[in-house]
């Protein structure tokens, strides 16, 4: 019955306590973060090794974790005058960072040593402090199809029907548990983007899935392969890049029937980020906007995948959705429904993992008077998505320790294309996400929300 059919005292009573248990939510069980923690990655280029690097220099006390917020942000709770503000890892059971193992696949060879050597990304001597751990992360083989990634080629894969491919990617997950002797697993893949698919039949069922990975299906990619495998062991998978991967209803209700959290997609580290961060002021203030023209120049290995117009189509997609869904054209129609929007990433090797994007957005505000903003962001890749992947393990793990399972919207302020589920739209203004999942968090440990409201300031009485 709705709200609606309730006789008015009743209705106030049942708002009335809708509100206490939004305002004083029960704790939520949550399992102690006791033993070690696995962090699985398909894929161990720039951003895995950057984040690999960090993480041993962080716990050695070489560097600090800037840029993740699992280890720098403090949460509030309750009112402003309890001052309480405990940091996030201190306030809700994290992972340390002294418990992570790593692993991870790799079409090349290269230990994680040489292989962030090769990307580029961080100093020599910063690497040369942590080069004995790095050595010994050796890649397991890929599962690794052409198809879905045209301007890569390695020979460190694995091979067999697609179906005997997920067996061998559960075997290995099974091996690391064992030799590192773990706890748990977390999977966030940070291998090169795929090429931009549709959902297809084969996607639709766990069973069609199944068949499909018997049957060779060749809309099945290495990362659902990865992922099925994942799920399959009880290991959460957090997806990195745009493409195709667990949203489709037969991963969704896998991780859902085996209590597994998912989440994705692509990391939001550079230019969407201010995007999200500009768009929502924009919004806030009324002013319009004309044209938002976005151009990128990188020269790193995800830049030669992206110069392929398959993988660069997935990236552009999930790179172009977050305006519309922040401005709502279809609410503002005055503001945003005509605004043009456009997004290019070009390829250019001197750049490396120094990127540099630029944005002219044409605004206008009062009476229709024109405007313009330029932003020229030089920034480093990997540096901005090394700490992502760290939060992103942490919190995946969190979640199931909590039995949270299927897709984790709170964790939409890491991703450009957030999974959400089919009823809403995905949440892109990086405030409303920040917001969301700081209330999670108190959620889980049964804090009030932060409202903001406190209207004894005014002089009226609570
Ligand atoms: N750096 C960022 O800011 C950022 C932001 C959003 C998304 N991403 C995404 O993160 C991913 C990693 O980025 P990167 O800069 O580290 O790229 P990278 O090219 O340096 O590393 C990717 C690695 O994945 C490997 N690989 C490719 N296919 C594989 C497979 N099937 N199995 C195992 N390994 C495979 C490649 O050999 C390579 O070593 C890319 O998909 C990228 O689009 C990066």
């Amino acid at each position: 019955m709705s709200i609606k059919h309730l006789n008015t005292r009743n209705q106030v009573f049942y708002r009335y306590k809708i509100s206490l248990e939004w305002s004083m939510p029960q704790k939520i069980e949550i399992k102690p973060a006791e033993g070690k923690l696995g962090v699985l990655l398909p894929g161990l280029g720039a951003v895995s090794t950057t984040f690999i690097a960090g993480v041993m220099r962080i716990r050695k006390g070489l560097s600090k974790p800037y840029g993740s917020v699992s280890q720098m942000q403090t949460i509030r709770l309750g009112g402003r005058d309890e001052k309480r503000y405990p940091l996030i890892k201190d306030f809700v059971p994290l992972a340390n960072l002294k418990d992570i193992e790593f692993a991870a696949w790799d079409i090349f060879e290269d230990n994680a040593y040489e292989a962030a050597i090769k990307a580029g990304v961080l100093d020599k001597k910063d690497l040369e402090d942590v080069r004995k751990e790095m050595d010994k992360i050796k890649p397991m083989k890929a599962v690794f199809d052409r198809n879905f990634v045209k301007n890569l080629d390695g020979t460190h894969v694995k091979s067999g029907t697609k179906w005997d491919l997920a067996e061998q990617v559960r075997e290995d997950i099974r091996k690391f548990r064992k030799e590192k002797k773990l706890a748990r697993i977390v999977t966030v893949w940070c291998g090169s983007t795929e090429v931009h698919t549709e959902r297809k039949r084969v996607h639709e069922t766990i069973e069609s899935f199944e068949k499909g990975l018997r049957e060779n299906s060749e809309h099945i990619s290495p990362s659902m392969i990865y992922a099925y495998a994942s799920i399959m062991e009880g290991v959460p998978y957090a997806n990195g890049a745009p493409h195709l991967t667990t949203d489709i209803p037969a991963l969704e209700e896998l991780a859902i029937r085996k209590g597994v959290p998912i989440s994705g997609k692509d990391f939001k580290t550079g230019q969407t980020l201010l995007k999200t961060v500009i768009a929502p002021g924009l919004k806030a203030r009324m002013l319009g906007v004309k044209g938002w023209f976005s151009t990128n120049i990188l020269g790193n290995r995800d830049g030669l995948v992206l110069d392929d117009p398959g993988s660069f189509r997935s990236k552009e997609i999930s790179k172009k959705s977050a305006l519309e869904f922040i401005f709502q054209p279809e609410i503002y129609p005055d503001l945003y429904k005509n605004a043009y929007h456009k997004v290019r990433i070009n390829y250019y090797p001197p750049k490396g993992d120094d990127k540099e994007g630029w944005d002219n957005i044409d605004i206008f505000g009062w009476l229709g008077y024109p405007m313009q903003i330029k932003v020229n962001f030089l920034c480093k890749d990997s540096i901005l998505a090394a700490p992502i992947v760290l939060d992103l393990a942490l919190f995946m793990d969190l979640a199931q320790r909590a039995g949270f399972k299927g897709i984790q919207e709170w964790l939409s302020f890491y991703y450009k294309a957030p999974m959400h589920s089919p009823e809403v739209y995905p949440e892109h203004d990086l405030f409303i996400q920040h917001t969301k999942l700081k209330n999670t968090l108190r959620r889980m440990m049964g804090e009030e929300f932060i409202t903001h409201l406190g209207l004894k300031y005014y002089g009226v009485k609570e």
